[in-house]
């Protein structure tokens, strides 16, 4: 209530508005590792642009973006470099592309999107290019590119001509990226060939909130997996082409007056490109042809064009999927909703059973919903606020400079925030703590590029006594609401006992949100945790104890509940962000997002786990869970050495104890769970990548030819689990794919999809 009040108190405020808060606050940011007056914000104003619509405002974007020789051209990746590269209101003429660095932020004014416009000439492969052919391949390796934004434009092709080829976008990029708020405007008239969003490879990655309207097509993608919600195309010819996938989650789909909307088509029945399409709560309104496939019952591989639909709304579609034969679902020229439909196979429980057609539509707890659908919220950009409601931690005395201890600088600024009702704003740095960071009920935090909050010290290195680095509420249920959004935790040196999130907070009513927060452990300047600490040793299964450098990623404890996150993830690296080989490293975090909420709900939306020596996610007696798409990898050094060390299982957490499991059990079965179900009911996993692509370093494991041997098992649905939902889960390097109590649900040969192994729907009953 006393929260609710000072809510209104602030809005107050927001009548006297003018730009943007982020192009009006204090520019503080630093980059301890740049140089002196390296500069991580920049107004493209201050670098020339006029955004007048007249001027060319090329030549000045991109001196906003070099300023200070940020890791471009021939750089392999950076976290040393950060830019935030702020658009004001305004229409910025551009004749070529722009290139964003890595480890730069694109950020408009999110009150009043500026609009990046093409002039008639312009040349280039993307309005914003954000990982160019300087030579004829990619300049960053696309499944490395991470931590990079572009939010609130309006993307402008209409002054190029129609049938010259034109690319609103070029990001080919993976996790930890993301768009939001941003418009594609092409012609929709003539023999149109533009494309707003092209993608042809990467390790996604989330998307929101983006409109497309006119071109050819709306969005044509390739990528691993993806997260995309609440995307519109008004009069695309076709408003998505997917080129190939392992799996991809859509939600919140719009899609009006095209003449196709999603073609899952390519390669066609004999050779499918697409791996799985998982589509949910979306509509369809005047499409002939809601989804063009080319899955049949004998197409190749087996389980490609996999299609799993839920609650897809048709206004005159009149064929919802249309396949080589012919309509395979019939839509209508009224209105209809199709509950559940899909194709490929299915286990219910138990199978393989090929299907294609209606299925039982999960049970979605109400918890989970608001008017039928999925509960969503979009990152809050506070664009009501003025630069007057944001408190920087740097005005508040920390430093984030990887050395000095910001403990006592940063609490006292999370603390003043709240009880002045403002914003705290945490100015680029790594701010170094020696305990736990409290953030309580009320607080809304926003990072300038991803800051981080760096653990060292003793106190976070028992692994016997293991210690929140930031926690979330001080005890767990208590009942507030907090908005997280833009920064990193993570440790630095040993750190065996950190837990990098502690969530206790109990939000009812609008829950609380973490997006774009992610914890990102070792690998990059300042963690000394790198190549010269802990480079890998294949072979070597001795464990370097100065490389233990995380207890757990996230703990979610009993007592919280209401928690929205998206696009989190929880990555302990695998290889050296800052050395330009990107040379990989072996570094022991046990554990990674540990949910064992006793009520939920809780939403999981592009959220990913990767390389921790127990699990990537663990849900344990909770329920109303809601996940899609979670993307997962084991660690590269498993089984040298495996699961077994160095974090001893503790039973009061639920650790999977492999001694005990594993008994008689062959192959690499101490191996990180992808997922773990214990004791849960109504969980709803709506695509799902769980990959293990290596076997002591060697990739070799990891292929149809060579039996995916990498590790046995890693999906696990144990004891009184009920109403358990997997659409779309994608399995690599691993025999089993689901286990029921140790028992073998579905195996890896029966279910061959274009890399990976696909079980369209698995319901536990
Ligand atoms: C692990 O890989 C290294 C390097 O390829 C090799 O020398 C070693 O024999 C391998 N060890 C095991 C147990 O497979």
């Amino acid at each position: 209530m006393r929260f609710g009040s000072a809510l209104l108190a602030v809005a107050s405020l927001a009548a006297t508005v003018k730009g943007f808060w982020l192009g009006d606050v204090a520019h503080q940011g630093l980059a301890p590792f740049a140089g002196a007056n390296y500069p991580v914000f920049r107004n493209v104003k201050d670098y020339g642009a006029r955004g007048d619509g007249v001027t060319d405002d090329t030549a000045a974007i991109n001196a906003a973006i070099t300023a200070g020789n940020p890791c471009n051209r021939g750089c392999t990746s950076t976290t040393t470099t950060p830019g935030v590269v702020y658009f004001p209101a305004g229409t910025y003429l551009i004749s070529s592309s722009i290139f964003p660095a890595y480890f730069t932020q694109l950020i408009g004014d999110a009150g009043s999107p500026p609009t990046l416009k093409a002039t008639a000439n312009f040349a280039g492969f993307g309005l914003i290019d954000g990982n160019p052919y300087y030579t004829p391949v990619l300049n960053w390796m696309s499944v490395n590119v991470f931590f990079r934004q572009v939010r609130n434009f309006v993307i402008d092709t209409t002054a190029i001509a129609p049938g010259t080829a034109a690319t609103g976008m070029h990001w080919p990029t993976s996790q930890a990226t993301s768009l939001q708020n941003i418009v594609f405007n092409m012609p929709a008239t003539g023999d149109v060939v533009h494309v707003g969003l092209f993608i042809e490879e990467g390790s996604g990655g989330f998307m929101t909130d983006l409109t497309f309207n006119g071109g050819a097509a709306g969005a044509s993608m390739g990528n691993q997996q993806y997260t995309m919600r609440n995307l519109k195309f008004n009069n695309c010819k076709t408003a998505i082409i997917q080129l190939w996938d392992w799996g991809w989650t859509y939600a919140g789909l719009s899609i009006n007056n095209c003449q196709v909307g999603i073609d899952i088509s390519a390669g066609g029945s004999s050779n499918l490109n697409v791996g799985s399409v998982t589509l949910i709560d979306s509509s369809f309104t005047n499409v002939p042809v809601a989804i063009l496939t080319a899955w049949t019952t004998n197409s190749v591989p087996a389980t490609a064009g996999s299609l799993v639909m839920e609650n897809i709304a048709l206004n005159n579609a009149p064929v919802a999927v249309k396949g080589p034969g012919g309509t395979m679902l019939a839509g209508t020229t009224g209105s209809m909703t199709i509950a559940a439909w899909g194709n490929g196979h299915r286990y219910t429980p138990s199978g393989p059973a090929q299907f294609a057609g209606a299925f039982d539509a999960t049970n979605r707890p109400g918890a989970l919903l608001s008017n039928g659908r999925y509960y969503t919220r979009s990152k809050p950009q506070y664009e009501n606020f003025p630069a007057s409601s944001f408190i920087s931690v740097r005005s508040a005395g920390a430093r984030g400079d990887a050395a000095t201890d910001d403990t006592a600088a940063l609490q006292n600024a999370i603390n003043r925030a709240v009880a002045e009702s403002k914003i705290l704003f945490i100015d680029y740095g790594l701010y170094r703590v020696t305990s736990t960071i409290r953030i309580p009920p009320g607080a809304k935090i926003v990072g300038e590029s991803f800051p981080v909050i760096l653990s060292a010290g003793g106190f976070f290195n028992d692994i016997n006594n293991p210690k929140p680095v930031v926690q979330v509420g001080s005890s767990s249920g208590q009942q507030g609401q907090v908005e997280l959004s833009d920064f990193i935790v993570s440790t630095q040196g040993v750190q065996a006992g950190a837990i990098c999130i502690e969530w206790n907070l109990a939000s009812s009513g609008t829950p609380s949100g973490m997006w774009d927060v992610h914890v990102r452990i070792g690998g990059f300047t300042g963690t000394q945790q790198q190549i010269g600490q802990c480079v890998k040793q294949p072979g070597n299964a001795a464990v370097n104890p100065n490389c233990m450098v995380a207890f757990m990623a996230m703990h979610v404890t009993r007592g919280a509940s209401g928690l929205y996150m998206e696009n989190v993830w929880l990555w302990t690296a695998d290889h050296d962000i800052d050395e330009h080989l990107n040379t990989q490293i072996t570094i022991y975090s046990g554990r990674g997002l540990y949910i064992e909420s006793e009520n939920g709900p809780f939403w999981l939306w592009g959220t990913g786990s990767e390389h921790f020596v127990l699990y990537q996610y663990q849900l344990a007696n909770t329920r109303n869970i809601f996940m899609g798409q979670i993307q997962t990898e084991t660690p590269y050094f498993q089984p040298t050495p495996n699961a077994l060390v160095p974090f001893p299982p503790v039973a009061s957490l639920n650790d999977p104890d492999f001694r005990a499991s594993c008994a008689g059990v062959e192959g690499n079965c101490a191996a990180a769970w992808g997922v773990r179900v214990i004791n849960s009911r109504d969980v709803s996993i709506y695509g799902a990548g769980l990959y293990s692509f290596f076997d002591n370093y060697s990739t070799a494991c990891s292929t149809f030819t060579a039996g995916q041997t990498c590790q046995q098992r890693i999906t696990s649905i144990e004891g009184s689990s009920s109403n358990i939902n997997i659409y779309n889960l994608n399995t690599i390097g691993t025999r089993e794919m689901i286990n029921r109590d140790g028992a073998r649900v579905a195996w890896f040969a029966d279910n061959v999809n274009t890399f990976a192994s696909n079980v369209a729907v698995y319901k536990s009953g």
